[in-house]
Order: structure tokens, then C-alpha cells, then sequence
């Protein structure tokens, strides 16, 4: 049985991915979920994997810091993962302008502390365990920002403009160079800006959304010209399963939705769709623009050649569709956005199912 040690697992693409592989190969597997529960992860997402998983150990959640290397230790000793997927991370922009300290050790120290640990246990007298792989989840900001034209490719330099995207620009660094050092079985995905289920409304769909919802006001930074590249959460999961699947130890692949839009039409679109699917009575007046965020990157857009032809991945959601689901699962999960959103997220679900470790 192939053991799956997701950490960040009870965040926004973290979950989506648990729910996916259980979806896929059912009790076939067997998925340790290592979080440390902050402000973004909650465990009320996975409250609908079936007890029974639980009850069989296929799956585990841990509370923990990817910074602590005792428990990893443990951790590795007591389940021997054979596939590690890192999403753990700080990942908010602005966070990270208003205070990168978290940033610099989660995302630099702590995947350097998880990297150290699967090292130290998958190779063995310099011949690496078989059947291992290291999957490092990172993202297109690492390449920095593009003006109206071009594309990012795997060999575009690497050019961070926010502390967000430099600690994972670092990690990328020293992921890739235990591949060159010590030839440890590791990969690189870099995605574009995902949206979907699960996904803490600070990020500017859900907050668009919830908003609507709410009848508040939607903030757009600057001028509203900054452009995303925006991909459901479920094919960028589906490329990492692939990537798991079939891709090269070693290698990079950019993930990317071909869905290029500014953030003001985007937020317009949003605010029509919300109305009719809703009912809501609320349109562009809602929005408002505000200050810019300081070094706000002006635009990314991937290309995913290199997945597309190795791997025979591409991304399958229009737009429509994904916005369609993601508005009506917010809908549905109101309950959700509320404590989240009004901060009322429960202690007892954090104890709940709670191991501890170390
Ligand atoms: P998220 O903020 O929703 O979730 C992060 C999770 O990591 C949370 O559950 C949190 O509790 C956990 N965590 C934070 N610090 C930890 C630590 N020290 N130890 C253990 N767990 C810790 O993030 P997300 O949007 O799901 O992103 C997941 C990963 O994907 C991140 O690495 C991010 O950089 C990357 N990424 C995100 C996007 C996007 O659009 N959201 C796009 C490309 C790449
Ligand atoms: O590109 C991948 C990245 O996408 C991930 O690595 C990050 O983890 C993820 O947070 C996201 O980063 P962005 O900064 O692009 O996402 P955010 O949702 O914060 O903002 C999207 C765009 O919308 C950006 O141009 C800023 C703008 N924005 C955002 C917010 C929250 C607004 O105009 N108003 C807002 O209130």
C-alpha cells in the first residue's frame, strides 16, 4: 500500500488533493496529513472522508510543523511515506507584506527540514530506497512578473518580486539542488493562480464571492489591470497525480489554467454570475478600487508545453464551468465561510482526530 505524507493538508489545495487521490484509489492507499493548523488550515474540510478510512488508518491526520524536525523524524520512522507532496506554506501575498518572518521559515526552513528528513530516511548506504519521490508544490510567482506579452516557461529565470514568492523561489533553489548534490528523487511543480472549493476568502475569488454574498464592498488594488492566469483547483490536482504518476525525478513542470484575464473583468464577471445564479440583487457597485499592494506583480501566464507534451496533461475546466461549482459550493457552505470568515473557527475541531506525535 503506497503511503502519501501530504503536509498542508488542511488547506485549500491540500484538501482538495486528499479528497481526489481517496476519490481515485480509495482504501487503496494510505494518506498521512501533516498540518499545523494555522489560520488557513482547517479540519473541518476533510470532516467527509468516511470514518471507516479512519478507522483502517488510511488516513491519519497529525498536527505538526514541518519546522520540527523530532516529530518529522518520528513521523518517517513510524509510517515510511513513499510519496511526500509539500503544499505546507504561508501563501498569501499580502501576509507576507505585512510580515514575512512566517514566510522565510515555513517556507524556506521548514521544506529544507522536510527535505533533510525524507533524505536522511529514503537513502541508505548512498543508494536511495525505491518507489520514493519528493513532489514540491510551487508556483508561478517564483518567476517574477511579465508585461503584456510572453510566456513563463521551466528555463525562465527565476525572479521573485514578493517576500511570498521569494521564500518559495529559495525553497525551489534548495529542492532542486538535492537533485544536483545527492541525485534525491525530487520534482517541482509550479501552478498559476488556482480557485475552488475550500479556499480561504482572503484570496480574491472567494472574496469576491463572499462579499457578493454578504453585500459588501469587493476591493480591487490599483487600477484593476493586473493580469492572473486562473486554473480550477481539480485540474491542477489532476496534473500533480500525473506528475506523481509518470514525471521525472529532477524535473519541473509549470501548471497553468490558459485563462488569462484582468482582475477588474474579472470581478465583474463574478459579480454577474453571483446574481444570476443567486437571485442576489447586487451588481458592479459593489466594487471599489483601493491601494495598490506594494510591488503588486503585474502579470503571469504559463507555458504548460512541456506537461502538455510529456505528461499529455491540459487543463479541462472552462471557466464558466469551475466559477459555476465554486459559487455554489460557497453557497452551500455558508456555515464554512461564516466561521471562518467571522473567526468563530471551532477548538474542538482541532481536537478532533488529533494525533500528536514527539
Ligand atoms: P493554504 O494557505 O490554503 O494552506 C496552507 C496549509 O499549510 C494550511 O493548512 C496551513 O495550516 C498549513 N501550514 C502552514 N504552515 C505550516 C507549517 N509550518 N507546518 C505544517 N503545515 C503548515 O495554501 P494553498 O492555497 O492550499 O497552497 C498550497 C501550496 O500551493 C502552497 O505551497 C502554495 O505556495 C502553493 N500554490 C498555491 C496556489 C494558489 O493559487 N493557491 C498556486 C500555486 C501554488
Ligand atoms: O499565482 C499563484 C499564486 O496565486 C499563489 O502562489 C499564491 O499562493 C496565491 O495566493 C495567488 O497569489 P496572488 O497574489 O496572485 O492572489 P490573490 O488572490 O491575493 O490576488 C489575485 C489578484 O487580485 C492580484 O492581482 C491582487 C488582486 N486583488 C487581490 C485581493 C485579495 C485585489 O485586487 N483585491 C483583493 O482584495
Amino acid at each position: 500500500m503506497k503511503t502519501y505524507l501530504v503536509t498542508g493538508g488542511a488547506g485549500f489545495i491540500g484538501t482538495n488533493f486528499i479528497y481526489y487521490l481517496f476519490n481515485k484509489y480509495g482504501s487503496n492507499i494510505r494518506i498521512i496529513n501533516y498540518d499545523k493548523l494555522t489560520y488557513a488550515g482547517n479540519l473541518e474540510n476533510l470532516s467527509e472522508i468516511p470514518d471507516d478510512y479512519r478507522k483502517n488508518k488510511n488516513y491519519i491526520f497529525i498536527r505538526g510543523d514541518i519546522c520540527n524536525e523530532k516529530e518529522l523524524n518520528i513521523l518517517f520512522n513510524t509510517y515510511n511515506p513513499d510519496i511526500v507532496v509539500n503544499f505546507a506554506a504561508e501563501s498569501h501575498v499580502d501576509r507576507s507584506i505585512s510580515n514575512a518572518r512566517r514566510f522565510i521559515k515555513t517556507n524556506i526552513e521548514g521544506t529544507h527540514t522536510l527535505l533533510e528528513t525524507a533524505k536522511n530516511k529514503w537513502l541508505n548506504k548512498n543508494k536511495w530506497k525505491k518507489g520514493k519521490l519528493f513532489l514540491h508544490i510551487s508556483t508561478d510567482e517564483i518567476y517574477g512578473e511579465l508585461g503584456k506579452s510572453g510566456y513563463f516557461s521551466e528555463t525562465t529565470p527565476i525572479a521573485p518580486r514578493s517576500p511570498y514568492s521569494a521564500s518559495k523561489a529559495s525553497a525551489d533553489m534548495i529542492v532542486k539542488s538535492y537533485f544536483l548534490t545527492f541525485k534525491m528523487p525530487v520534482i517541482i511543480s509550479r501552478c498559476s493562480n488556482n480557485y475552488g472549493p475550500y479556499q480561504f476568502p482572503e484570496k480574491f475569488i472567494p472574496l469576491i464571492i463572499n462579499n457578493c454574498l454578504n453585500n459588501r464592498k469587493i476591493p480591487i488594488y490599483g487600477d484593476g489591470k493586473n493580469i492572473r492566469d486562473w486554473i480550477y483547483v481539480e485540474d491542477h490536482i489532476r496534473a500533480l497525480n500525473m506528475i506523481i504518476e509518470k514525471g521525472k525525478p529532477g524535473e519541473i513542470y509549470n501548471i497553468g489554467g490558459q485563462n488569462e484575464i484582468d482582475n477588474i473583468s474579472l470581478a465583474k464577471n463574478i459579480v454577474d454570475i453571483v446574481a444570476k445564479q443567486t437571485g442576489i440583487n447586487i451588481d458592479d457597485s459593489l466594487i471599489e478600487f483601493v491601494n495598490d499592494r506594494p510591488g503588486h506583480d503585474y502579470r503571469y501566464a504559463m507555458n504548460i508545453s512541456k506537461i502538455g507534451n510529456k505528461l499529455n496533461w491540459k487543463p479541462e475546466y472552462l471557466f464558466i464551468e469551475g466559477i459555476r461549482k465554486t459559487i455554489n459550493w460557497y453557497m452551500k457552505n455558508r456555515n464554512w465561510l461564516n466561521e471562518i470568515v467571522n473567526g468563530e473557527y471551532k477548538e474542538y475541531y482541532k481536537n478532533m482526530y488529533e494525533n500528536r506525535i514527539g
